[in-house]
C-alpha cells in the first residue's frame, strides 16, 4: 500500500491523497489540494471542473475615509507585483482609484455597465505590470440610475458584463464606495470575499457591523454568499488608547479574522497625489512595510491564519493558474 505524501499547492501541507478532488492537472501538471476549501481556493466553486477562476474581493465599509481605495489600489499593485494579473475595479464614482495611479479610462465602469454591447475589453486599462484597471468618475452616478430602473437582477449586471473575462485574472479588487448603493451590491453578487478597513477610532465596530449586515441581506435576498476574509485595522497609531482598544475589540470580534494594523503614515496619504503605489512611491516606508504584510497574508489565506502566527508562509502561491 502506498502512502506517498505530497505538498498542497494553496496551504503547503503534506498529505498522502486520497480523495479525486485532491488532485487536478493544469497547464501539463499535477496539483495537489489537502482540502476541498484549498481546491475552491485555487480553482473556483467547481470541485471537479478544474476551472480557472479568479479570487474575487470586495473592498467595501459603508463609512467613507476609512482607507478603503488606499487598502484596494495597494493590495492590488503588491499582488501584482508578485507576479499575479490582477484587475482592480474602482466602483466609486469619486474615481479615486484612477487618480491615485495616474490613469483616465476613455470608458469607464459606467459604459461597461450601461452600454449595451460594451465588453470588459472595452473599458480595461493596463496601468503596471500585471496590475489592470477598470477606472470610475462621477458618471457612474448615472449608472446607478439606470440600475435602478431595471426590473430584474439589476444587482447582477456586473457580474453577467464580466462573464467573458473567466480565468483571465488570478484576482480581481473591487474598490467600494461609502454607501449602500445598487453599485455596491453588484460588486457584492460578483465578490466571493470582503475585506474590511476600519479606521482606529471609537465607531470602528459600527462600520463593520453595518458591512456584516449587508453581507447577510446580500445572502438571505440574492441568494450569493460572501465570505469574510477580514478586517484591517487602519490609520492605526499605537501611541493612542483609543486605536489600541479598538484593536482590542476588533480582535475580540473577529479573532484569527483580524490582519494586522495598518499605521498612520503620511507616507500613505502622500502617495496618491505622486500617481503612485505605496511601494513604488516609499518602498522603505512603514505604510510599504504594513501593506506588504497585507498583501502576503491575503494571499497565503486560503486557509485562515491565526493572528499569533499573521504570515507564516508569504511567498506562497495558490496555483490558480
Ligand atoms: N494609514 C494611513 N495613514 C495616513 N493616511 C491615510 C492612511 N490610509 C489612507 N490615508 C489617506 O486618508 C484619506 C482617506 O483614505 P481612502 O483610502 O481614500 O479612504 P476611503 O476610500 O475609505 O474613503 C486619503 O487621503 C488617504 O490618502
Ligand atoms: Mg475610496
Amino acid at each position: 500500500m502506498s502512502c506517498a505524501t505530497v505538498r498542497c499547492v494553496v496551504c503547503a501541507r503534506e498529505f498522502a491523497p486520497q480523495f479525486a478532488f485532491q488532485v487536478a492537472v493544469l497547464d501539463g501538471g499535477r496539483r495537489y489540494f489537502c482540502a476541498l476549501e484549498c481546491r475552491k481556493a485555487a480553482l473556483g466553486d467547481s470541485a471537479f471542473g478544474g476551472q480557472r477562476r479568479s479570487r474575487r474581493v470586495a473592498i467595501l465599509n459603508q463609512k467613507g475615509g476609512t482607507g478603503k481605495t488606499t487598502t484596494a489600489v495597494n493590495l492590488a499593485a503588491g499582488i501584482a507585483d508578485r507576479g499575479y494579473d490582477v484587475l482592480l475595479i474602482d466602483v466609486d464614482a469619486q474615481g479615486n482609484v484612477g487618480t491615485s495611479l495616474g490613469i483616465r479610462g476613455e470608458r469607464t465602469l459606467y459604459h461597461l455597465l450601461v452600454e449595451e454591447g460594451t465588453t470588459p475589453d472595452d473599458v480595461i486599462v493596463p496601468v503596471r505590470g500585471h496590475l489592470d484597471v477598470i477606472t470610475a468618475d462621477a458618471t457612474l452616478a448615472l449608472a446607478e440610475v439606470f440600475l435602478a430602473r431595471i426590473d430584474t437582477g439589476r444587482d447582477r449586471i456586473l457580474r453577467d458584463r464580466m462573464a467573458s473575462l473567466r480565468g483571465k485574472y488570478q484576482y480581481i479588487v473591487l474598490d467600494c464606495g461609502p454607501s449602500l448603493s445598487l453599485l455596491n451590491q453588484n460588486a457584492l453578487s460578483f465578490a466571493d470575499e470582503v475585506l474590511i478597513p476600519v479606521s482606529c477610532d471609537y465607531l470602528a465596530l459600527v462600520g463593520v457591523k453595518q458591512v456584516l449586515k449587508t453581507l447577510k441581506d446580500i445572502d438571505q435576498h440574492l441568494g450569493h454568499t460572501v465570505k469574510l476574509s477580514g478586517v484591517v485595522p487602519t490609520f492605526f497609531d499605537a501611541r493612542t488608547r483609543l486605536a489600541r482598544e479598538a484593536v482590542d475589540t476588533l480582535s475580540g470580534h473577529f479573532k484569527e479574522r483580524l490582519y494586522e494594523p495598518i499605521r498612520r503614515s503620511t507616507r500613505l496619504a502622500e502617495a496618491p497625489s505622486h500617481r503612485q503605489t505605496i511601494f513604488e512611491y516609499a518602498p522603505d516606508s512603514s505604510g510599504a512595510d504594513d501593506y506588504r504584510r497585507l498583501v502576503a497574508r491575503y494571499v497565503s489565506n486560503a486557509a485562515p491564519v491565526p493572528t499569533s502566527n499573521p504570515n507564516p508562509n508569504p511567498t506562497q502561491r495558490p496555483e490558480a493558474a
